[in-house]
């Protein structure tokens, strides 16, 4: 089943949504509203999490359960929040939500972003509401600087906060093995204790597309201006990195503010052979995870991938 593309499952509306991985982020500057300007290259993974909806007729709210117990399922779940958004517009029964967690919480891997725009596409598809792209990605944004990324997935430049989108081929396509070490990062404070570099950043604004692709094949697209930041305080992240290296990936990286590393590779077999190797490590949790390809939910119902266009 594609990601973010709804289907029906023993009465329940189920949705399967991606983590993203970071495989380029270099901060611009801080925004007068506070937020960072970013110029970033994402890339969904086949690691998702699924999320099951039925309506509940004798009621106006939402009950949600999560098999994650770190991860609240009041008002502050960020499916409830996409709930409270559309429950706004629309005179609709009240929701049960079952969230099923592959995707560690606080990891950089952008979870919850994805379940909440997972949680739009699934809400307005059981409630038969018509949402143009622009009413959706306005409500996304609402929802997080990184869930607009998720109505297109695969491989996208995403800038400004995160909400200007632009899907590029997902080309060379890629594999990835991902450790989480088993603790999570507010990237709140890891963004509000970030400081430029004097050297300015190395935007990747001005490449085009076939040098972007040539730069991911070569391994010198991967980057992440949050690392330094971030291991100067948990050490242990570095010194994973370093062992993700010394594997003999194309790169490995920190993603988002952290505090998941992934190693990238060319080819399915070299990241199974260093997942068998990492895995043993007694870290938090270790994947291997295919790079995906996009999708686009211009309209909600409608779903074409990136090939299409
Ligand atoms: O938008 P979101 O709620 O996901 O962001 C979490 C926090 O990360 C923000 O409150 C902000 O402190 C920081 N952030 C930022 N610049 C961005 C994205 C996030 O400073 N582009």
């Amino acid at each position: 089943m594609i990601a973010m593309q709804p289907w029906w499952e023993e009465g329940r509306l189920a949705i399967r949504t991606p983590a993203k991985l970071n495989l380029y982020l270099e901060v611009l500057g801080k925004r007068a509203d506070g937020y960072h300007e970013l110029d970033m290259l994402n890339q969904a993974i086949e690691l998702c999490d699924t999320l099951r909806f039925a309506s509940l007729p004798d009621s106006r709210g939402i009950a949600i359960h999560c098999d994650d117990p770190s991860i609240p399922t009041d008002d502050r779940n960020l499916v409830a929040k996409a709930w409270a958004l559309l429950h706004e517009r629309a005179a609709a029964p009240g929701v049960e939500v079952w969230i099923e967690k592959q995707i560690p919480a606080g990891a950089g891997l952008a979870g919850g972003s994805g379940n909440a725009a997972g949680a739009l596409v699934a809400l307005a598809t059981l409630w038969e509401l018509d949402l143009s792209g622009g009413e959706l990605g306005a409500l996304t944004l609402a929802l997080g600087s990184d869930v607009p990324f998720f109505l297109y997935g695969g491989r996208a430049i995403c800038r400004g906060r995160g909400e200007r989108v632009t899907p590029v081929a997902p080309d060379p396509p890629l594999w990835f093995v991902i450790q989480w070490p088993g603790f999570a990062i507010s990237t709140r404070e890891v963004f509000q204790t970030f400081k430029m570099p004097l050297t300015g950043p190395r935007a990747l604004l001005s490449i085009s597309r076939k040098e972007l692709a040539a730069h991911v094949s070569a391994g010198s697209i991967f980057f992440n201006r949050l690392e330094d930041g971030v291991f100067a305080r948990w050490h242990r992240l570095e010194e994973m990195r370093r062992a993700l290296v010394a594997g003999g990936c194309l790169s490995a990286r920190m993603s988002g503010s952290g505090s998941a590393l992934y190693a990238a590779f060319l080819s399915r077999e070299e990241a199974e052979a260093l997942y068998g190797v990492v895995r043993e490590g007694g870290a938090g949790a270790t994947f291997l995870a295919r790079g995906l390809p996009g999708w686009r939910v211009d309209r909600i119902g409608k779903e074409r991938s990136c090939g299409d266009h």
